[in-house]
């Protein structure tokens, strides 16, 4: 089907503008050249490397999350929600952004936070405090019932409250909002190469613009980002709209290949059916990676060891629960030659920023 039909479809859903978009995409020459360094290879031996700039979608700090809230959000309304109780990790960026989202809709929002209930504020918990999110620290087993004695609370009060993660619409805005993010990667891949960066022109240094031959919207693109909504939605546009587009995505550890299928093919499903899309995403249709996550909200030293190699190389900054976990997977699968050097990766950097300075002593220390 034409991209358009899917634009027109998305544009008919209630919705509030929050992200700017259009976030840039950038190739990261220095990153693929320190790669094939590290393999003791040629630089053909890593493929060209691009990364999708959604950390800079500006509210709140940014990342996927505010392109997904923006549909979420005006759903609730349009359904006379005013009050609304997340129950999430310490560290969310969900959180981060639904406190945000409600700040700037006049929302109340309730955040039941879960895990590491003595972890200093900061980061995302630091935002949403200061967007007036009420947030009460609870242990993961009693979350529910918590939330439940707020929700009859607030009902008490005459107010119209919702348990966020009990909406079906939760699971499938974003995906919708990255149907249209996978327009904007569209009309930016391709043309990429036709307008050579400045520096590039001006100092002749190679290192610092685009190295690879333009591209052609028949050549294949490899996407790689995190197992969740975001990957899901990009393949489905290039389902729909004939891309040769490929996607791997790094699995936290309470993903399996099997049960990311199963979200994707029934969250793809409804999100066909109200868009009026050709076609669901099918079976295979996302690569999944397991083992590189470790333990969800937690650090690895490969992923630390990425945050480096990339700030280093190109001072772009991921975040250290899941970019830079992703990033670590696409590091090391490239050195074991396992992603086709031949098609260019675009790289989603879905954002998560804030947490970066909650663990300020692994990063400092890791180059110790
Ligand atoms: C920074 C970041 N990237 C990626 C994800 C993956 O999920 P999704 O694509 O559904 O946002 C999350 C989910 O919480 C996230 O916070």
């Amino acid at each position: 089907m034409h991209p358009h039909q899917i634009l027109n479809a998305i544009a008919d859903l209630p919705r509030i503008p929050l992200a700017h978009k259009n976030t840039p995409i950038e190739e990261m020459p220095r990153l693929r050249a320190a790669i094939a360094e590290s393999m003791d290879s040629d630089i053909t031996a890593v493929p060209p490397l691009f990364i999708k700039r959604d950390d800079t979608t500006g509210f709140a700090f940014g990342g996927n999350k505010a392109r997904h809230m923006e549909f979420l959000f005006a759903h609730l309304i349009e359904r006379g929600i005013d009050t609304i109780v997340n129950i999430n990790h310490y560290d969310s960026n969900n959180a981060r952004l639904a406190a945000a989202a409600s700040a700037k809709t006049g929302m109340k929002y309730h955040w039941v936070a879960f895990d590491e209930l003595d972890a200093a504020i900061q980061g995302n918990m630091l935002i949403a405090h200061l967007t007036g999110a009420n947030i009460h620290r609870i242990p993961k087993d009693e979350t529910r019932p918590y939330a439940e004695s707020l929700l009859a609370h607030e009902t008490n009060l005459g107010r119209n409250p919702t348990i966020l993660l009990d909406n079906a619409f939760s699971n499938i805005a974003g995906m919708i909002a990255f149907l249209e993010t996978a327009h904007e990667l569209e009309n930016q891949i391709y043309r990429y190469s036709e307008t050579p960066s400045r520096h590039s022109r001006e100092s002749g240094n190679p290192g610092a613009g685009p190295t690879t031959q333009p591209l052609s919207p028949t050549d294949p693109i490899h996407f790689w980002g995190l197992c969740g909504r975001s990957i899901a939605g990009i393949i489905l546009y290039a389902r729909n709209t004939g891309k040769p587009w490929t996607a791997t995505a790094v699995a936290q550890p309470h993903y399996t290949p099997e049960n990311y299928q199963e979200l994707y093919l029934d969250r793809s499903t409804r999100v066909a059916e109200l868009l009026n899309l050709d076609t669901p995403l099918h079976p295979g249709d996302i690569s999944t990676l397991t083992g590189y996550t470790k333990i969800y909200g937690i650090p690895t030293d490969l992923g630390i060891e990425a945050m480096h190699l990339v700030a280093q190389t190109e001072a772009i900054i991921l975040d250290p629960t899941y970019t830079a976990k992703s990033m670590s997977a696409l590091i090391a699968e490239i050195r074991l030659g396992k992603v086709d050097p031949d098609i260019p990766v675009v790289f989603i950097h879905s954002g998560g920023q804030p947490q970066t300075f909650a663990f300020a002593d692994q990063i400092w220390n890791h180059n110790a």
